[in-house]
């Protein structure tokens, strides 16, 4: 069976940098309480010509230079993402078409907070079977625009932010290197603690518009922060344990978690709760605030760039997030 490695990655966040200070002439909040309980302090919000497939075609295009390859060596998409260009088709085929790269395959993945690590789990097995030779796959978020910017949205919208990651995933040309293993899970019960009610096909535009107009909650993201918190900080260090056992591994032969940056105070507590030290843990939502499905290849190309990241390194992802969803990957770099 084929190994396979990441080959590239690249990442891109929009230039219209949002402080908690901008935030504050919105909505009732302030600098002090968004850092103390989150960690961030600024996040990327796109300017009106950008989109979640517009920046997936930027991250997308460092990660194929970054790969060294044509861009017609690449034989399928898999592309995750909550927040569609549209509500159909997803943005796989735009990127698809942005990048002109012929008729081939483009998957989209709905797995939120997850959605990198169920699509770097589908590339990866692909690779194994020898299916394909060089996937691409990216998580791409454009937050800003659904996000309700009055106080009483202020418990969700200081946290999210707007930014595309991509990765190239490819046949490794030995089997000592590459993704080890990767686990998901979901718990379906918990969908609508973290969720986007409408418009969906159980709530349609016109039922939300219908004499309410925008006040109406349900087209806003609804998230039970204390209940996400709880079972967030108990699914993280319960994932990574599992890529640990399955590969008889211990959290102290980890070189870098980079944990989907969901809460600065979350990734403190896996941190602690996994034994390992700050420097193994990487952290950028203090720049980014939340890009969900982003957020995983966001981190793993900049750990790249600082050097965080090197051949023969350990590195754990991990996630969790709405569904309830949760997944862990683990690389031999
Ligand atoms: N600014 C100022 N005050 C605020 C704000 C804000 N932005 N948001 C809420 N408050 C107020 C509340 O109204 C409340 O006031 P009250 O006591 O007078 O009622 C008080 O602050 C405390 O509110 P809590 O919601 O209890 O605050 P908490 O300490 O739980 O922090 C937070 C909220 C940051 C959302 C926290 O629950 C959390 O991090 N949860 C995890 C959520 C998360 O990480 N989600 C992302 C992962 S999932 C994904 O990525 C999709």
């Amino acid at each position: 069976m084929n190994s396979a490695i990441i080959k590239g990655t690249g990442y891109y966040v929009p230039e219209n940098i949002v402080t908690n200070d901008d935030l504050s002439k919105l909505m009732d909040t302030n600098d002090e309480w968004i850092i103390e309980r989150t960690g961030i302090k600024e996040r990327r919000w796109i300017n009106n010509d950008e989109s979640t497939s517009s920046m997936a075609l930027e991250a997308s295009k460092k990660a194929i230079k970054d790969a060294g390859i044509d861009k017609h060596d690449i034989d399928f998409i898999v592309f995750a993402t909550l927040s569609p260009d549209y509500y159909f088709p997803g943005p796989g085929v735009t990127l698809q078409k942005e990048l002109g790269l012929n008729t081939i395959g483009a998957l989209d993945v709905r797995n939120q907070c997850s959605g990198f690590i169920y699509a770097l789990s589908v590339a990866d097995q692909y690779i194994k079977t020898g299916m394909y030779n060089n996937i691409l796959v990216v998580g791409s978020e454009y937050h800003s625009g659904g996000l309700d910017k009055t106080t009483r949205g202020r418990g969700v919208t200081v946290i999210f932010g707007d930014g595309a990651g991509a990765a190239i995933v490819s046949k490794s040309p030995n089997n000592d290197r590459g993704i080890l293993s990767t686990h998901l899970h979901s718990q379906g019960e918990h969908a609508e603690e973290l969720t986007l009610i409408g418009p969906s096909t159980r709530r349609w535009v016109p039922e939300i518009f219908d004499g309410k107009g925008k006040d109406d909650e349900a087209i806003y993201p609804y998230m039970n922060g204390t209940f996400v918190f709880k079972h967030a900080v108990t699914r993280f260090p319960e994932v990574i344990n599992e890529a640990l056992t399955k590969n008889k591994l211990q959290s102290t032969d980890i070189d870098l978690l980079i944990p989907h940056q969901a809460n600065l105070r979350i990734s403190q507590f896996v941190q602690k709760k996994m034994g390992l030290s700050e420097n193994q843990v990487f952290s950028n939502i203090q720049k980014y605030g939340n890009t969900t499905a982003a957020s995983i290849p966001i981190a793993l190309a900049e750990a790249k760039l600082e050097g965080k990241v090197k051949k023969g390194d350990l590195i754990c992802l991990a996630a969790f997030g709405s569904g309830f969803t949760w997944a862990s990957a683990l690389i031999r770099w």
